[in-house]
This record gives structure tokens, C-alpha cells and sequence, in this order.
């Protein structure tokens, strides 16, 4: 008996880069149909490639800017989406400062764009990369969703902005189905070692900053503080395997198709409105474990010396992962080694990343 099983089909913005392409791949996996757009600003066609290579079929790919809105509505008057996943935004914090500006223009405006092309298609589910840079300095730990929210710095505040945005949306029309997932710190790369993060410049982050030092590319990693009220005096954070992060979001569309299908009047309510979920592990590591751990599982020895503290960094960030668990029966499988392995393994045969050297 032959089975005609097609599982929807979704619109992955900024699927070319480093969370969107693994996702790409645990959709494929799902069994979800996908089209990537991606203006390349920070990603290349080459990560897209190779994902199609992974999965061993072409991903349908639309080069443009989410702020397009005549190119955006060609993607959706082509296709019939079930939704969105919107990863497509600027991310550098420091370059927000510097750049407040394109940091609006690309995060908030771009998004208020998309979702009115998504309104006049009637496409209405939409799973969004929120951050927990939202919960500014924490009161308390683990921050579960309902923490208070806060941002010092214009990337944060943009990430801030699209959440109050989609808020109001709701409130306007209760036919929304807005999943803002609030990722802390994503590391590691697909196990196969094809794609991973591919930072432009000196990495403003721990983990690449590690493998770049480990891979010889460069001289010294500058550990920001070791005065903090934390372990070791070193900042503490929930990293995540990038894969259990891209699973995080195929849960969250499952979850969104089970409560927008469900018929059954006794089952679940059928909006699911504005519903914020923490993809964090629940466990904090600090800077100093996670550099010992690179160290043990690669063998590779990182030089390092501890400097100032980074202005606008706290001293403890870790998740309540209970949501995600109880809401969408997710949670990170991945440990703080297969971090460093996976990151290892990616570095180690893409000494360039997709760049070739
Ligand atoms: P990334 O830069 O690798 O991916 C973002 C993608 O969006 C890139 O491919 C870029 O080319 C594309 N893009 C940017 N602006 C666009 C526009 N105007 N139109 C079309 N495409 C555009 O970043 P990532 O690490 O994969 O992050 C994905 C999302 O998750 C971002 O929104 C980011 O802010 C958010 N996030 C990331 C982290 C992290 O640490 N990586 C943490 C929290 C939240
Ligand atoms: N760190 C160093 N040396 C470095 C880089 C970082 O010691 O060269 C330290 C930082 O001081 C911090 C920890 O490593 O204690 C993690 O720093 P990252 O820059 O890797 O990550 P952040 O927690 O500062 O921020 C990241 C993303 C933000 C996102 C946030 C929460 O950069 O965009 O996680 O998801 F908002």
C-alpha cells in the first residue's frame, strides 16, 4: 500500500545561516517540506549546498531581504505555507551599538514586513528566534518565561521589540499562532562536520573564539573576568547543541499543527497566541569548564589569560527548561562534550569555513 504522507510545508527565513541551516536539516527530517529565504548578508549559498547535500535533495532557495516585501509575496503567492520560521536578523551585539540603526531597520522592520505579507496570505503560525538576552540581568535562576524583560543593548532591544510586537498582534487578532523561542547560547555544529558557524572577522563569541584558537588561527583566547560570583569566578552560561536547538523548533511546529488541527472540542484550546519558550538546557557551565572540556575531549591545549570583564556581561545566565518539556515534550539531549566534539570535528575540516582556504 502506497502512502501519500506530505507533511506541511514552511518558510524558513535566514535558513542559510548558522541555526537555520541545522534546522533546515531536522525539518527535512521530520518529514516538513521547506523554502529558505536568505539575503546572504551573513550566511553563503555554499551552507545551503551542502544541506542539500545532507539531506540528499535540492532546498528550494529564494536569495532576498525579508524587508522586500514584492519578493516576499511572490515566495507566498507560489506556495501554501503552514508557516514561518523566522530566523532572518542581525545578531552582533557590539555592532548594534555601533549601528543602531541597520539593527531596527533589518530586526524590527524586516519582521513587521514579513508578518504583513504572512497577514495577506493568511498564514498566521510563526515560531521566531527570540534570545535570552530579553531577560536582561536576571533576578533569579533558572529564568523561567515569565522573568521580567529587559535589554541594555540595540540588539536586545530589537529582539525585545518584535516580542511586543508580536503581543500586540494577538491582542488585535486571536487567530495569530506566535511561538518566540528564547535560545541561550547556541555552540556546536551537525555531527557530519559539514556545516557549523562560520563567524565573519574575529569571533565575538566564546565558543568559535575557542576553536579558532584551537585550530591555530588564533594566538589566545581573553577569558572577560574571573571576579565573578560564580564557580570559578568565570561567567556562567546554558550552552546548547545547535542540534538540539533545531529540534526544539521541529517540536514547536508539531506542537502548532496538533493545537491549529485539533477538531475535537474537548482537546486543547485551538489559539495558541503569544506563547514564549525558554531552548535552554537548564544547566549552567562557566567559561573556564567549558574551555577545560575542549581541552579534554579535543586534546587540543587553549592558551588563555583573563582580562577585564566585557562592559553589558552578567555573571550567571541558565534556563528553565520545564516549559519546552511540558509544552512541546522537548528537551536538549546533547552534552557540553558532543559541544566541543561537534565544534572540534567542524573547525577541524573547515579550518575556513565555508570560505575555501
Ligand atoms: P546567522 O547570522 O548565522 O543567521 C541569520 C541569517 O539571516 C543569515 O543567513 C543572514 O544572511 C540572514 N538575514 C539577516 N538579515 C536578513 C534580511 N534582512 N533578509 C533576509 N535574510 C537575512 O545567525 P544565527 O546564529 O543562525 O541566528 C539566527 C537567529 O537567531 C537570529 O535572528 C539571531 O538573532 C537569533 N539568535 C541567535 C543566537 C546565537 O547565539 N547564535 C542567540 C539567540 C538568538
Ligand atoms: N567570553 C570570554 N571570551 C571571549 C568571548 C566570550 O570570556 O572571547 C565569555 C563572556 O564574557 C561570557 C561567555 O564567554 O561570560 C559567553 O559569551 P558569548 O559572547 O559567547 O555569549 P553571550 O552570553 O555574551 O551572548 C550570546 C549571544 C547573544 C545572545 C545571548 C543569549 O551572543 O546574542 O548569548 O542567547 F543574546
Amino acid at each position: 500500500m502506497s502512502v501519500n504522507f506530505m507533511r506541511n510545508k514552511i518558510l524558513v527565513t535566514g535558513g542559510a545561516g548558522y541555526i537555520g541551516s541545522h534546522t533546515c536539516i531536522a525539518l527535512h527530517e521530520a518529514g516538513y517540506d521547506m523554502v529558505v529565504y536568505d539575503n546572504l548578508s551573513n550566511s553563503s549559498r555554499e551552507a545551503i549546498n551542502r544541506v542539500s547535500t545532507l539531506i540528499g535533495q535540492n532546498i528550494e532557495f529564494v536569495e532576498g531581504d525579508i524587508r522586500d516585501i514584492e519578493a516576499l509575496r511572490q515566495v507566498f503567492s507560489s506556495h501554501q505555507f503552514f508557516g514561518v520560521i523566522h530566523f532572518a536578523g542581525l545578531k552582533a551585539v557590539g555592532e548594534s551599538v555601533a549601528k543602531p540603526l541597520l539593527y531596527y531597520n533589518n530586526n524590527v522592520i524586516g519582521t513587521i514586513d514579513l508578518l504583513e505579507v504572512m497577514a495577506e496570505y493568511d498564514v498566521k503560525n510563526l515560531v521566531f528566534s527570540s534570545s535570552a538576552t530579553v531577560y536582561g540581568d536576571p533576578e533569579n535562576l533558572p529564568i523561567d518565561e515569565n522573568s521580567p524583560r529587559s535589554c541594555t543593548n540595540p540588539y536586545g532591544q530589537s529582539k525585545l521589540t518584535v516580542e511586543h510586537i508580536l503581543e500586540d498582534l494577538v491582542t488585535s487578532d486571536s487567530s495569530w499562532n506566535l511561538i518566540p523561542l528564547r535560545y541561550f547560547n547556541p555552540v556546536g555544529a551537525h555531527s557530519s562536520g559539514q556545516i557549523g558557524e562560520d563567524p565573519n572577522d574575529i569571533p565575538n563569541n566564546l565558543m568559535p573564539y575557542i576553536s579558532q584558537v584551537a585550530v591555530g588561527k588564533l594566538e589566545k583566547l581573553s577569558i572577560f573576568g574571573n571576579d565573578y560570583p560564580t564557580i570559578d569566578g568565570t561567567g556562567v552560561r546554558d550552552f546548547i547543541h545547535v542540534t538540539d536547538l533545531a529540534q526544539g523548533h521541529v517540536s514547536a511546529l508539531n506542537y502548532l499543527e496538533r493545537r491549529t488541527s485539533s477538531t475535537n472540542p474537548s482537546d486543547m484550546k485551538k489559539s495558541v497566541g503569544f506563547l514564549p519558550i525558554n531552548l535552554g538546557t537548564g544547566k549552567g557551565t562557566s567559561v573556564l569548564e567549558l574551555v577545560n572540556a575542549f581541552t579534554e575531549v579535543t586534546g587540543r591545549d587553549i592558551p588563555y589569560q583573563f582580562t577585564d570583564r566585557r562592559a553589558g556581561d552578567i555573571a550567571s545566565c541558565y534556563a528553565s527548561a520545564d516549559k519546552a518539556k511540558v509544552l512541546l515534550g522537548w528537551q536538549a539531549k546533547l552534552s557540553v562534550n558532543d559541544m566541543c566534539k561537534d565544534t572540534w570535528y567542524w573547525q577541524s575540516m573547515n579550518p575556513s569555513g565555508y570560505k575555501v582556504s
